[in-house]
């Protein structure tokens, strides 16, 4: 009997492998780089101005990579300023590797770490049962909202939550990815065992419109090398094509039919472009600036 398929968000140590890969194979980081050097100083322009201490929140801050970028930024604007940064993040090894990263840095003799090992949702509860009201000047959710339990009424919170100069930047797929096409098609067959939504930009304006909140948002344009996707028994390939499809081993465990179509339609036109002989799958991504 074939084996049913399973999950990747609830394998943390194959989910955070293949994310490595991903990062690995994408300019996912080098993207949101380029985002973050040339227009978060407009962004985070006023959020400190008159502050002895400025209270920033990642909410899903991963390993810390586009955390410290943001911070480097932060601290270029208000030298000297001390920093409270707080960061939401449910996985233990990603928080190690985040507290590995911030020991490798100087300059961060400003800047408090505090991290919170649970979820978005356990984070708000905790905040309503303490009946504590924090407000915050920056707050982040970068590539998360896919995995958070109700999108509408998280963004929501966390927007409460902003101090009158403050910034909410939301990174997610932008409506024109690969993504987007992929998941349009295929998200009834992929198991998200109720862990993942797939979004994308032109979900969360929409929220964000009928929340009557005031946003601007920019294209970052990015691409994922899937060709190691297409050679049977790559591991890259294997731990890649998991990310994609979230599920935990799809190249062994997907039904003949649906692996063909998925391998069909990741060299579609609207999923990705043939270049010197690879192929590139669009990971385009949106930032949204929303004010308070
Ligand atoms: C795709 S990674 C993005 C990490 C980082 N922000 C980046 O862009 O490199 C998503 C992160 O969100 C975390 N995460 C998953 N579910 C979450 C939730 N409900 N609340 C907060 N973080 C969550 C995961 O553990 C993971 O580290």
């Amino acid at each position: 009997m074939a084996t049913p398929m399973k999950g990747l968000v609830s394998n943390h140590a194959r989910y955070v492998q293949s994310f490595n890969v991903f990062l690995a194979k994408s300019t996912e980081h080098q993207s949101m780089g380029e985002f973050l050097e040339t227009q978060l100083p407009a962004v985070i322009a006023s959020i400190g101005n008159g502050k002895s201490t400025i209270n920033i929140l990642s909410v899903g801050g991963g390993a810390g990579e586009i955390d410290l970028l943001i911070l480097s930024k932060v601290q270029a604007r208000y030298p000297g300023v001390s920093i409270n940064n707080e960061v939401i993040e449910p996985s233990g090894g990603q928080i190690t590797m985040y507290k590995e990263h911030v020991a490798k840095m100087s300059d961060l003799e400003n800047v408090k770490f505090t991290w919170h090992k649970e979820t978005s949702y356990e984070f708000e509860s905790q905040m309503n049962t303490e009946k504590k009201s924090k407000k915050w000047d920056f707050i982040h959710m970068i590539q998360v909202l896919y995995y958070v339990k109700d999108i509408p009424a998280t963004i929501q919170y966390f927007h409460s939550s902003l101090e009158t100069q403050a910034r909410l930047l939301i990174i997610v797929g932008s409506e024109n990815s690969g993504w987007k096409r992929l998941w349009r098609k295929y998200e009834t067959s992929f198991p998200l065992e109720g862990l993942c939504t797939y979004i994308s930009s032109d979900d969360i304006k929409r929220i964000l419109d009928s929340a009557g909140m005031n946003y601007q948002v920019q294209e970052l344009p990015s691409h994922l090398d899937i060709t190691s996707c297409f050679t049977e028994g790559n591991k890259d390939g294997e731990l890649l094509l998991d990310f994609l499809t979230t599920t935990c081993d799809f190249s062994k465990t997907a039904p003949p039919e649906l692996k063909r179509q998925v391998m069909e339609e990741l060299r579609k036109p609207g999923c990705s472009e043939e270049r010197d002989g690879k192929v590139l799958f669009n990971n385009n991504m949106s930032a949204i600036v929303i004010e308070p």
